[in-house]
């Protein structure tokens, strides 16, 4: 359901600029009430078109009265006109789905939601993060158009850090038969043994039709090449009318490929229920086969073996995008991390998007799947419920986390009783995977004496060796650690401009350097390792700044996923990869003859430095740790070379660049998929005369773009830039809600549609504001109809639209007097006309309609909307971003027509740059078109 929404800002408490909504009679007293935006004939052609995912926070402008947790956008308490958004989408249901169940499924909307079908209402969903689902059956039109309403209200903030608004996540269409596998109704485990492993397959079949149905039901393991593995049958079942039933079927793999880190198979089990010889349901589930384990003693164990968790926690937010992100860019981010030795991954604080864990399924990440807020109230269970109900198929998934630093119960008996309680509930859905909470405190008297898997937030916060020694048996894991603030590419502080130097230091009473990290958690391997905070920078909890910090800057990433310095430390002990990288750049005009500390990271057992051609010393390394000199700096080359075993094996250069001359344009992929959905994530950076990128550079590139494709973002990492992440059209609306009528003899062009003739004596054309009753419309042959809408100074150059609906049988349209349209038939789907700037005037502008009388029922009923608007498009302004140390990043996206894109980069005094992105023919995936 992603493509073709429309989208407005509502309000969260004027009605008036919440289109109305709430101040119907019967709303929220009778079924199909819906009002304003919610029902089902309101006219939305004002509104901008979006698709999905859409995340409107990103689109503000930073303000410094906007929550510095959130990232200082425009949203939020202070700002009620942008912190309420309403989605619309129409689209058709094919009378032939008459008889089949139709649900509307939500990944996930930032947050208190509520839905309307066809100005009916479905519900409200608080949470920001738990996926949710609508039986639209009863509601639907079958062979004519629907509209699904959603009021999104972003004001209040669940974490603490930046969260998006909106429909952020993609929204899914189901059609089933009445007889079908239940939402979330297979349960695939596995019991690995020498030779062979038994997959036991529960299904929950769903009947739905009003008598017992009788069926088979055939289960089918596919491996990763898609070929059948193992088939068996369940006959002969039966479900009672409006019931379900969970059917187990054990199937035996004889020599299983299992899924890992290192090779991540993928088994797939097909479902198939057959009623009377036809099937009825074929449901697929993605899972693999592997064996999880925590030991208290020994740590994690994957399949028997013991692997170190190497994990970072993450927020959903990337460059240019926010929380909306595409597909493609969960496996951009997801690769980047494995990359660098990353081999786990926590969802801090709040359960993903499916996306995200079908990435850590394909590159063989292990998830710590996170609930968001602790309780057992009825609610908040049910988020629980739903988070594991979901995702317990997924391989990559190895621990649930109910909770995270619960300062008021952490160390508490009521932290105790949630913990016991959460972990039991959960026990029941999922009895193949423990569960963990993240505690910052109180670790011997609250949470962390009952939890089953220890999570420790932070060494500084107690004495791990302790809690170790008075729990024995309990198993644990640094849940969170280091929290570093460094600056990509920064080596000095400046910290007027929010920019902290990347080497590795204590930034805070409770984080750590990462070397102090690898080594403490290295002398431990009781615990199944760490999760770095964070993986990537995010925006709000801007530490150690507020404004004008908008982001933070705790990632061993920054924000576009370019690496920091301390994603080599961690690639140089994580990754086992021979490698060497050198910090810090070497471009330091002005500092010739003074000491900069150069470090060089590594897993050789000797790094060798040289500065231009003369060694300045071979040093040996030890595990966990780097090695750095102190160098009187003059320009040239650093060279470091990395010795194991005495031979080199790996080397890197750091050379004084030049000032830049050309930009240069570098593609994640060089092919897209002519899906709308696939990306491209480029790299734009500076080089020099020689083609070395300069490092140092801040130039301002704009960004074209021709072909079959669009600029959806971009960015540079820097945690102070307020430049904008995106550059869209600014759509508005001029509602025209106040006419005066009157009848006159003669059609053609009257008097009464010049442009200051006096209305002021007629009377008025609807009976309420909202042009809701036409009662006062005379009964002559023709009426002329006038409006009145204001054109403020500043929308020289914006392109505007009427949008009007019938006001006669037919109707001659006038604009200041001059006519607009002829002789135009009523047609109740409404009217656009194009209005000519050179036909405007700033201030007063009078739309005239003369019209023969309607006859019969009016389509639009007219309750939602004014009888015409005025849509003002401001264009969009170039796409453009500064290099923040000499680099940005644009992200570029095809849509469904296949072709060359062609992404151009320009800067005063700089080479410009193309670069040619071929979009293939591509299935999209299947997509409910939208009526327009
Ligand atoms: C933790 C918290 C994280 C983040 C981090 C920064 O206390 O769980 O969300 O705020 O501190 O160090």
């Amino acid at each position: 359901m992603d493509f073709g929404w429309r989208f407005a800002f509502g309000h969260p408490y004027d009605t008036r600029k919440d289109f109305g909504h709430t101040t119907v009679p019967f709303f929220f007293a009778k079924a199909g009430y819906g009002d304003g935006p919610a029902a089902a004939d309101f006219d939305d052609r004002a509104w901008r078109g979006v698709n999905l995912p859409h995340d409107w926070a990103v689109e503000l402008p930073f303000d410094r009265n906007g929550s510095g947790n959130h990232g200082s956008k425009a949203i939020g308490r202070n700002f009620p006109d942008t912190s309420v958004g309403w989605y619309r989408k129409t689209f058709a249901i094919p009378a032939a789905d008459q008889g089949r169940r139709i649900s509307v499924e939500f990944d996930g909307v930032y947050r208190d939601s509520v839905v309307w079908i066809n100005g009916h209402y479905l519900g409200e969903e608080h949470s920001g993060y738990s996926s949710f689902a609508y039986d639209l059956t009863d509601y639907l039109n079958y062979g004519g158009a629907n509209v699904i309403a959603v009021r999104v209200d972003a004001t209040i903030e669940e974490g603490w850090f930046y969260e998006g608004a909106g429909v952020y996540r993609h929204v899914w269409l189901t059609k089933t038969a009445p007889l079908h596998v239940a939402r979330y109704g297979a349960f695939v485990t596995s019991d690995v043994k020498e030779t062979s492993a038994d997959v036991t397959a529960r299904v929950t079949v769903e009947n739905e039709t009003t008598t017992a149905a009788e069926f088979d039901i055939g289960q089918t393991i596919l491996d990763a090449a898609g070929k059948s593995i193992v088939s068996a049958q369940v006959r002969q079942v039966s479900v009672p009318p409006g019931g379900s039933r969970e059917f187990a079927s054990t199937l035996n793999v004889p020599h299983p490929r299992l899924w890992s880190v290192e090779s991540p198979h993928l088994h797939t089990l097909v479902t198939t229920i057959r009623r009377n010889g036809a099937v009825a349901d074929r449901y697929e589930t993605t899972f693999g086969i592997r064996t999880v384990h925590f030991d208290p003693n020994s740590g994690f164990f994957l399949n028997g073996k013991r692997v170190e968790l190497k994990g970072t926690n993450n927020h959903q937010d990337h460059a240019g995008v926010g929380a909306a992100l595409p597909d493609d860019l969960q496996d951009f981010r997801i690769s980047r991390l494995k990359e660098f030795g990353v081999n786990a991954y926590r969802c801090s604080h709040n359960p993903p998007t499916p996306e995200l864990l079908d990435a850590c399924d394909r590159h063989g990440v292990l998830v710590i799947d996170e609930h968001r807020m602790m309780g057992t109230s009825p609610e908040l269970l049910d988020q629980l419920k739903r988070l594991i109900l979901r995702d317990r198929n997924h391989p990559s998934v190895i621990l649930w986390s109910l909770g995270n630093e619960e300062w008021a119960i952490e160390g508490n008996p009521l932290g105790r009783r949630l913990t016991t309680a959460m972990h039991e509930f959960a026990k029941r859905l999922d009895p193949t995977r423990r569960t963990t909470v993240a505690v910052s405190g109180g670790w011997e008297t609250g949470s962390g004496t009952v939890m089953d898997v220890m999570g420790y937030n932070y060494k500084s916060h107690g004495d791990a060796d302790k809690h170790h020694a008075a729990f024995p048996n309990q198993p644990g894991v640094a849940t969170e650690e280091v929290a570093a603030t460094t600056t990509r590419g920064v080596y000095v502080d400046d910290r007027a401009s929010v920019h902290l130097n990347s080497y590795d230091w204590k930034p805070s009473d409770w984080g750590s350097a990462i070397e102090d990290a690898l080594v403490y958690y290295a002398a431990r391997p009781f615990l199944a390792g760490m999760f770095v905070w964070s993986g990537f920078d995010y925006r709000g909890e801007p530490t150690p700044f507020g404004w004008p910090a908008i982001a933070s800057q705790f990632g061993v990433f920054d924000l576009c996923g370019f690496p920091k310095d301390h994603a080599w430390y961690l690639k140089a002990w994580w990754s086992g990869e021979p490698m060497v990288h050198l910090l810090p750049h070497w471009n330091w005009p002005g500092k010739e003859g003074q000491t900069i500390n150069v470090r060089a990271y590594s897993n050789a057992d000797e790094v060798e430095l040289f500065l231009n051609g003369k060694s300045l010393g071979r040093k040996p390394m030890t595990k966990n740790s780097h090695v750095e000199w102190d160098v009187a700096y003059q320009p040239g080359a650093l060279v470091a070379r990395a010795y194991k075993g005495g031979r080199e094996t790996a080397s890197e250069t750091v050379t004084t660049t030049g000032d830049p001359s050309a930009i240069r344009l570098v593609p994640h992929v060089t092919r897209l998929k002519a899906d709308g959905e696939s990306l491209a994530v480029i790299a734009v950076d500076a080089a020099d005369a020689q083609g070395r990128a300069v490092p140092t550079a801040g130039n301002e590139i704009s960004f074209s773009l021709r072909g079959p494709g669009r600029i959806i973002g971009v960015g540079n990492g820097d945690p102070g830039s307020h430049e904008p992440d995106q550059y869209i059209d600014a759509v508005s609306a001029i509602p025209i809600p106040a006419w005066r009528v009157k009848s006159v003899q003669s059609a053609g062009n009257p008097p009464e549609t010049a442009y200051d003739f006096d209305d002021s004596g007629w009377q008025s054309a609807f009976g309420r504001r909202d042009g809701g009753d036409e009662a006062n419309a005379p009964a002559g042959a023709l009426n002329v109809y006038r409006g009145v809408f204001q054109l403020p100074g500043d929308a020289a150059d914006a392109k505007l639209t009427l949008l009007m609906r019938s006001l006669g049988q037919e109707q001659t349209f006038f604009l200041n007097g001059q006519p607009l349209a002829k002789s135009v038939r009523r047609d109740d789907g409404g009217h656009e006309f194009k209005l000519e700037p050179s036909a405007l005037r700033t201030g007063k502008n009078v739309i005239a309609v003369v019209a023969s009388p309607l006859q019969g029922n009016r389509g639009r009923r007219g309750r939602a909307a004014a009888p015409a608007t005025v849509r003002v498009v401001k264009p969009a302004g170039v796409w453009k971003r500064r290099l923040f140390n000499g680099l940005a990043q644009v992200i570029v996206q095809s849509s469904l027509e296949p072709g060359e894109i062609i992404l151009a980069a320009e800067s005063p005094g700089l080479a410009s740059a193309q670069l040619k992105v071929e979009s293939l023919p591509a299935r999209a995936r299947p997509s409910v078109p939208p009526i327009r």
